[in-house]
């Protein structure tokens, strides 16, 4: 992975500014960003631009190797564009922050400690005392229904309650945005469900904004207010997409959902979108039947 050091937005760039009359109120904007790979030869990300909506999940949807992941950690902080702004609340982003919490796909446990040291990390580097800290860490732990396995540590647990734990150590440090790398990826079909489900009962709760990344259309459904899909590399965004047949309901259960008048179509749509993007865009009919849809 580059250094982000040697890729610092330039002197030239925008200069970060928050004088209360240049905050935006868009918790992200992304203005033409792009970047690129091996000195330029290689564009992973190319001329993007949105602006995200407070307290909403939007989900990041496109076949591999579109620019999903690369775009999430532009926005955390952990890579900076080639081309273009990139803003939270206003603010150029200069690198990862506290207001913004990543959860990865792979599970970012420290092996050694326990669930409820694991939780209060975060906020032991952040220097809150230790009483108030296991205080938190236990009532994060218990909104991901970990309570009874504050002792156990990584290698005891099962991949969903390691996953819980991480999810639970970034809710702890109270982001702002909450930034999901195909969190329940690794996770089989059932325990993925459970964690859906368990995500947007927090959700709904401490009211986040969400940027989300999954390959799972039936996830992204269920999980999105809104959902940007990305063309194939170099990504674009092909479609942004308000998942207006929710009529602004978050849904406790899938299955109350997936009866929803709306729900087949929007996932019809965006298979045939990701089919098209996956083997190429020469069918046209294919491609006017989505452009129909719109
Ligand atoms: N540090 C890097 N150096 C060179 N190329 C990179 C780097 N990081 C990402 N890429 C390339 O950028 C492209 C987009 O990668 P990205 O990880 O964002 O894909 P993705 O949409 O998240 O895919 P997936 O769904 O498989 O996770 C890929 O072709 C990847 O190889
Ligand atoms: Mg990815």
């Amino acid at each position: 992975m580059e250094d982000p050091k040697m890729a610092l937005p330039s002197d030239s760039a925008q200069s970060p500014d928050d004088s209360p009359s240049n905050l935006d109120s868009a918790p992200v904007r992304a203005q033409n960003i792009t970047k690129q790979y091996t000195g330029g030869t290689f564009t992973a990300v190319d001329d993007v631009s949105f602006e995200l909506n407070e307290n909403q999940i939007t989900c990041f949807v496109g076949p591999s190797g579109c620019g999903k992941t690369v775009t999430l950690r532009l926005i955390a902080g952990l890579e900076y564009p080639t081309y273009g702004t990139l803003t939270v609340y206003g603010k150029q982003i200069m690198g990862p922050g506290p207001d913004r919490g990543m959860i990865f796909q792979a599970y970012t446990s420290f092996p050694w400690l326990n669930a409820l040291d694991n939780v209060a990390y975060g906020l032991k580097i952040m220097g809150v005392p230790k009483a108030q800290r296991e205080e938190k860490a236990r009532k994060f732990l218990k909104l991901v229904h970990l309570e009874k396995f504050e002792n156990y540590i990584p290698r005891d647990m099962s991949g969903g309650m390691k996953q819980r734990v991480a999810i639970a150590r970034t809710l702890a440090q109270n982001p702002e945005l909450l930034l999901m790398d195909e969190p329940f990826g690794a996770l089989d079909a059932q325990v993925r469900w459970e964690m859906q489900e368990m995500m947007i009962e927090i959700i709904e709760r401490d009211k986040k904004t969400v940027v989300t990344v999954t390959h799972d259309i039936g996830e992204a459904i269920y999980l999105a207010d809104r959902i940007l899909f990305f063309t194939r590399q170099p990504g674009k965004i092909k479609a942004d997409i308000e998942l207006k047949f929710k009529e602004g309901k978050r849904f406790a259960r899938k299955e109350d959902l997936i009866c929803q008048p709306g729900y087949a179509e929007l996932e019809a749509r965006l298979f045939a979108m990701m089919r098209e993007e996956i083997h190429g865009r020469q069918n046209e009919e294919s491609a006017v039947c989505v452009a129909d849809l719109e």
